[in-house]
C-alpha cells in the first residue's frame, strides 16, 4: 500500500502532455505483432497494463524492443505467435486480457493467463461466449473467472455476432480472432463503441467496412487472413487521462492549462462534451489528425459548473470517465444525473459503488442507484477523509483531484495502481502548482 494525499492548492498554470492512449497503445503493440515487417511506435504508454501487454507478445515469439524512446515491433504475421513456455500474467488489465485472447486464439496453441486480484474478479464469459462459436476452446475458473486458459483450433470459424453489453473489448477480441478466420466475420453493435481496432485494421491494410442497420445497429465485417504490413504508430495523448487535468483545472480557481495532443475520436469524447454541456471553458487548438486518429490541444481554464442529467446513450464514450465526472459534479451546483452505467459494476472495482462510499466519506451527497448515481454539487466539499482505491487507478487519481479543491485534504489508502496508466501523475499535478505527495492526512 502506498497512500497519497491531495491538498487545496494554487491555481493550476501550464501545458503538459499525458500519457499516450492506453486502448490505441495495446493495439498498437497488437497489430504489429500481428503485421509482417517492423512497426515503430512513438508515444506508447509507459504504463504497466500496456507494459503488460508487451511482455505477453514476447513470451508468444514477438520481437519488442525500445531505442531512443521508440518502441520496435518485429511482426510475426497473423497465426504466427508460438505457446508461451510459462503463464502470462496481465496484471490489472482487461483490456490486455481480453484483446489477447483474440490474438492467442489465432494460432493452435494454449495459452494460460493469470492476473491481479482485481482482474481475476472480473468476468470474461462475455469474451469467451463468442469466441467458442468460432471453434476456440477455453478453461476458466467458475465458468468466467481467470486463471483461465485459450486453446486456439486449427481452424476458426468465422461468425456474426451482436454484442449483448456495448464493450469494445469484446467487440475486438472477436475481430482480432475473425482476422485469423477465413471469409467474413461480423460483430453488430447496438450502441457505438471506441473503434480503434477497426481504423488500426484499415491503417494496416487489412479489409474492414462497417454499415448502418435497417435497425439502426452498427455492423462492422472483417475480411479475415489478410497480411497485414507493418506501419509507424504515432500514438496520440488519452483522453481518459486528460480527463484528470482538465477537470482539475475547471475546479481549482483561477486555473489555464493546456493539454497537448489529445485523442479526440468522437466515440471517447463523451466526457469533455458534457463538461461543456455543464458550462465548462474548453478550448479545443490545433485540431488536426495524427496516424488515423483526430487530435487537438485542450485549453481549459476554471469555471463554475452546474449540474445537468447525462444522457445515458453517451456512455459507452465516456465509459472510463465517471469517477472523474462525479468530482465535476461534486462542484456543480445542483444534480447531476448519471445513468446507464450498470457496466461501472464490472471495472477495475465496482465504480458505482466504490466512488458512492468515496464521496459520501468526503461529505458529498450522493445517491447511488442499480445502474448510476446522483450528486448533490455545491461550491464547496468537506473532504478530509481517507479513501479505499479497491486496487482502481481511476480512483485514485479522482479522489487526489477531490483533495486539490476540498476544504480538508483527502488521502487515498493506495496510489500505486496509478502505475498501471499514468507514471508520473503526482509530478504533472505538482509541476502545474498542485501539492500531492506521500505525506498523510492529519486525522481531524
Ligand atoms: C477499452 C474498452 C472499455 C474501457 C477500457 C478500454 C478498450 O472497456 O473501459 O478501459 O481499449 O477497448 P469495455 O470494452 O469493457 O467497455
Amino acid at each position: 500500500m502506498h497512500p497519497l494525499t491531495s491538498r487545496n492548492t494554487s491555481p493550476l498554470t501550464g501545458t503538459v502532455i499525458v500519457p499516450g492512449d492506453k486502448s490505441i497503445s495495446h493495439r498498437a503493440l497488437i497489430f504489429g505483432a500481428m503485421s509482417i515487417g517492423e512497426t515503430r511506435i512513438t508515444g506508447l504508454s509507459q504504463g504497466e497494463d500496456v507494459q503488460d501487454t508487451a511482455s505477453a507478445l514476447v513470451a508468444m515469439g514477438a520481437g519488442i524492443t525500445t531505442q531512443d524512446g521508440v518502441c520496435l515491433v518485429e511482426g510475426r504475421g497473423i497465426g504466427g505467435l508460438m505457446e508461451p513456455a510459462t503463464a502470462v500474467d496481465l496484471g490489472n488489465s482487461g483490456t490486455a486480457v481480453r484483446l489477447l485472447m483474440g490474438v492467442a486464439a489465432q494460432q493452435p496453441i494454449k495459452v494460460h493467463f493469470t492476473g491481479d486480484a482485481s482482474l481475476s474478479s472480473r468476468p470474461m464469459a462475455r469474451v469467451m461466449t463468442p469466441l467458442k462459436q468460432l471453434g476456440i476452446q477455453f478453461d476458466a475458473r467458475d465458468d468466467d473467472l481467470l486463471p483461465l486458459s485459450v486453446q486456439g483450433p486449427e481452424k476458426l470459424l468465422p461468425i456474426r455476432y451482436t454484442l449483448p453489453v456495448p464493450s469494445a473489448q469484446v467487440k475486438s477480441a472477436i475481430l482480432l480472432a475473425g482476422l485469423a478466420a477465413p471469409g467474413e466475420t461480423a460483430v453488430i453493435e447496438k450502441e457505438r463503441t471506441r473503434d480503434h481496432t477497426e481504423r488500426m485494421v484499415t491503417y494496416f491494410g487489412g479489409d474492414i467496412h462497417s454499415e448502418t442497420g435497417g435497425k439502426g445497429e452498427h455492423i462492422i465485417t472483417v475480411k479475415g487472413q489478410p497480411e497485414l504490413k507493418a506501419a509507424p504508430v504515432d500514438v496520440p495523448g488519452d483522453p481518459s487521462q486528460a480527463a484528470f487535468v482538465v477537470v482539475a483545472a475547471l475546479l481549482c480557481p483561477d486555473s489555464d492549462v493546456t493539454v497537448r495532443n489529445v485523442c479526440l475520436n468522437t466515440l471517447r469524447d463523451g466526457l469533455f462534451v458534457t463538461l461543456r454541456e455543464m458550462g465548462a471553458n474548453l478550448e479545443y487548438l490545433d485540431e488536426r489528425n495524427n496516424g488515423g486518429e483526430p487530435v487537438a490541444d485542450i485549453r481549459v481554464r476554471s469555471s463554475q459548473l452546474h449540474g445537468i442529467e447525462v444522457p445515458a446513450d453517451r456512455a459507452p464514450s465516456m465509459i472510463d470517465e465517471y469517477p472523474v465526472l462525479c468530482i465535476a459534479a461534486a462542484f456543480a451546483t445542483g444534480q447531476t444525473v448519471m445513468k446507464g452505467l450498470a457496466e461501472l459494476r464490472v471495472k477495475e472495482s465496482d465504480r458505482l459503488a466504490v466512488m458512492a462510499e468515496g464521496l459520501k466519506a468526503c461529505g458529498i451527497k450522493v445517491a447511488e442507484q442499480p445502474d448510476g448515481l446522483i450528486i448533490d454539487g455545491g461550491t464547496s466539499a468537506p473532504g478530509g477523509a481517507t479513501v479505499a482505491t479497491h486496487l482502481d487507478h481511476r480512483i485514485a487519481m479522482s479522489f487526489l483531484v477531490l483533495g486539490l479543491v476540498s476544504d480538508q485534504p483527502v488521502t487515498v489508502d493506495d496510489g500505486s495502481p496509478i502505475d498501471t496508466s499514468f507514471p508520473g501523475f503526482a509530478d504533472l499535478f505538482n509541476g502545474l502548482g498542485a501539492d500531492i505527495s506521500n505525506v498523510e492526512r492529519k486525522a481531524s
